[in-house]
């Protein structure tokens, strides 16, 4: 369970720790090459017009850069960003407080933007549509409708679950932009990009070994690389090769593959507790507590990838690389084959 653990907790936000390491501008933001095209080219097309960015989606799994790009936006639209997120947003009077401090051009980021509740986000359709806000105040037979006209804004929202994301809202926004885990040689550049600002010295099998055990994650890559870091500065003479990263990362009990808590307990129950499948989401989701659509959105398109699972039309089945993986023996097969 440690070692597990360990992976989960790296897959958090930081804080400042993260900053340095935050890539600023297109040209420093690594892969995820098709959103970066397409969000580039609203960004020149706004601006040739000397107009204001288009609303902007971005969805995908913790740690791949929604918050980066929300920034890389604004900067290279040369806006403020003002941000906020879904929960804190938490009724109609401090959306409208938040847009009416706007001014033209500038970017609202609302992280968790599945989580703003129904009343406030239905506030906010007539907010990205048309810039206004008709917002009530006095109660009882006083009560009565103001219009508040809106400067011209961005709005940009991250959503670790697209699926919750209600049509109304999704439509308001001009591109919806999906990240996808990363590929290793994507990583490997990340990591390299990450040890020159923290002054490391890492050589390419170094790269390798802590991008296979990052979950195809930024965020995991890098608070790896400062635990090799370290390690290589008190035992391997502040040189990281591959021998070091491993015996770095062996430290952490962190396995070669790179796969968290919740991974091993999805794939672990399909094995164990449903003798491989194939198990409904919600069956699943019970077994394992956790939200289905979080084991939809957060989990699966990872454990999907790496060719753990698979998504059939009678539910979840893990493949013979997870039994081979965790040594597991198929149940039921001496069965299947009387
Ligand atoms: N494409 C990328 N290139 C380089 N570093 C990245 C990239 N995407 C993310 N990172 C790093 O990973 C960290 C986490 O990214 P973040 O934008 O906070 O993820 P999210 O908001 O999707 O959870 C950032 O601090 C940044 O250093
Ligand atoms: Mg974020």
């Amino acid at each position: 369970m440690k070692e597990q653990l360990v992976t989960s907790a790296l897959n958090k936000p930081d804080g400042d720790f993260e900053l340095p390491l935050r890539p600023t501008r297109f040209s420093e933001f690594v892969g995820q090459q098709k959103v970066k095209e397409r969000l580039q080219l609203s960004v020149e097309a706004a601006r040739g017009r000397e107009d204001v960015l288009d609303h902007v989606l971005l969805s995908g799994p913790p740690g791949l850069g929604k918050t980066t790009l929300a920034h890389i936006l604004a900067d290279e639209m040369g806006v403020n960003i003002k941000v906020t997120s879904g929960p804190v947003v938490d009724k109609p009077g401090t959306l409208a407080g938040l847009l009416t401090n706007l001014e033209r051009g500038e970017v609202l980021f609302i992280d968790e933007i599945h989580r703003l509740q129904k009343a406030v986000e239905e506030y906010l359709y007539s907010a990205m549509e048309d810039f206004v806000i008709d917002i009530v105040i006095d109660q009882g037979p006083q009560a009565r409708s103001v219009r508040l006209n809106l400067p011209k804004f961005t709005l940009i929202g991250a959503t670790t679950r697209s699926g919750l994301i209600a049509a109304p809202l999704r439509s308001r926004f001009g591109t919806t932009n999906r990240l996808d885990y990363y590929e290793a040689p994507d990583l490997v550049s990340i990591i390299k990009r990450s040890a020159r600002i923290l002054d490391v010295d890492i050589d390419e099998g170094g790269a390798e070994e802590i991008a296979g055990r990052s979950r195809g994650t930024p965020r995991i890559v890098n608070k790896l690389l400062r635990w090799v870091r370290d390690y290589a500065q008190v035992k391997a003479g502040n040189k990281i090769d591959r021998d070091t990263a491993d015996k770095a990362l062996g430290m952490l009990e962190i396995d070669g593959y790179g796969l968290d808590e919740m991974d091993k307990r999805i794939l672990n129950a399909i094995m164990q507790t449903f003798s491989g499948g194939p198990v409904g989401l919600g069956s699943l989701a019970v077994a394992v507590g956790e939200e289905a659509d979080t084991i939809e959105e957060v989990y699966e398109p990872y454990l999907i990838q790496e060719g753990y699972l698979m998504r059939t039309a009678q539910g979840r089945t893990v493949t013979q690389l997870c039994y081979d993986r965790f040594k597991v023996k198929p149940a039921g097969r001496e069965g299947e084959l009387l």
